[in-house]
């Protein structure tokens, strides 16, 4: 048996629930924007690894919709997080060919920070090693709430039959249209649930919960979970082989 990677059966599109950098700081008496910030520096590292893997779409959770119930402090902290890495990081995702997108509800974010993920967006179109989607104020059922708000109005004007509505329709109203659905969803920190992450494209995907805190997420942890990948039989509803 060949135990190393099997690039014909790797995920192509790899998501996931980044988790656990409020324990990691936790652990080391450090204050949770520490963990935040060894968090990005652990996102850099996976981004750079995955083209290696031939994975070839990466979707992270940066941001839920439920996360502004947290402190304020830790709000802005998060936000200017955000906007520094977005800036920090374009001269290197230019170079390694990866092309930034984001999916959530933008237009609730501060005028600087958006500006910076609106600017990461336009100068990293044209990357075609990765395409990386970060999802910022994101909640699936605001994403599915929006499609059908999106497809009643259609209605509401005469545009569209109810019965034209089927999943495909469906599938091009959300925030991730021109996206495969995940193959693997990756979620750190021992925490087992989606957490309002893509609720409707996980139909089918496989799952990965692994104990390890997101900043302590390597290439390795990565490259470890993928070398399994190929043992799963995914037969989406039919007979097994
Ligand atoms: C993930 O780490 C980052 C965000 C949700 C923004 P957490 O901040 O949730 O870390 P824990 O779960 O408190 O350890
Ligand atoms: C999920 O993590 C959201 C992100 C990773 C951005 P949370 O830490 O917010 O999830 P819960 O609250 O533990 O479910
Ligand atoms: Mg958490």
């Amino acid at each position: 048996m060949n135990a190393g990677l099997n690039h014909c059966t790797m995920p192509r599109h790899v998501a996931l629930i980044m988790d656990g950098n409020g324990r990691w700081a936790a652990k080391r008496k450090l204050p949770r924007l520490e963990g935040h910030r060894a968090g990005a520096e652990a996102l850099r590292a996976i981004v750079q690894e995955c083209p290696k893997l031939d994975v070839r779409y990466l979707t992270v959770f940066a941001f839920s919709t439920e996360n502004w119930r947290r402190d304020p402090a830790e709000v802005n902290e998060l936000m200017a997080l955000m906007r520094d890495y977005a800036d920090s990081e374009i001269n290197q995702l230019q170079e390694n060919g990866v092309r930034v997108e984001f999916i959530g509800d933008l237009s609730r974010l501060d005028n600087g920070v958006a500006a910076q993920l609106e600017t990461i967006t336009r100068e990293t179109r044209s990357g075609d090693r990765l395409r990386l989607t970060v999802a910022v104020n994101y909640g699936a059922r605001a994403e599915i709430t929006a499609a059908l708000r999106h497809l009643a109005a259609r209605i509401d004007k005469g545009d569209l039959d109810p019965d034209d509505i089927n999943e495909s329709v469906m599938q091009t109203h959300l925030m991730t249209a021109d996206l495969p659905d995940p193959d693997l969803i990756i979620r750190t920190s021992g925490e087992l649930r989606l957490s309002n992450f893509l609720l409707w494209q996980s139909a089918y995907s496989e799952f990965e919960f692994v104990d390890t805190l997101w900043p302590d997420f390597t290439p390795e942890v990565l490259r470890d979970i993928l070398i399994r990948y190929p043992n799963r039989s995914r037969r989406f509803g039919a007979n097994g082989k």
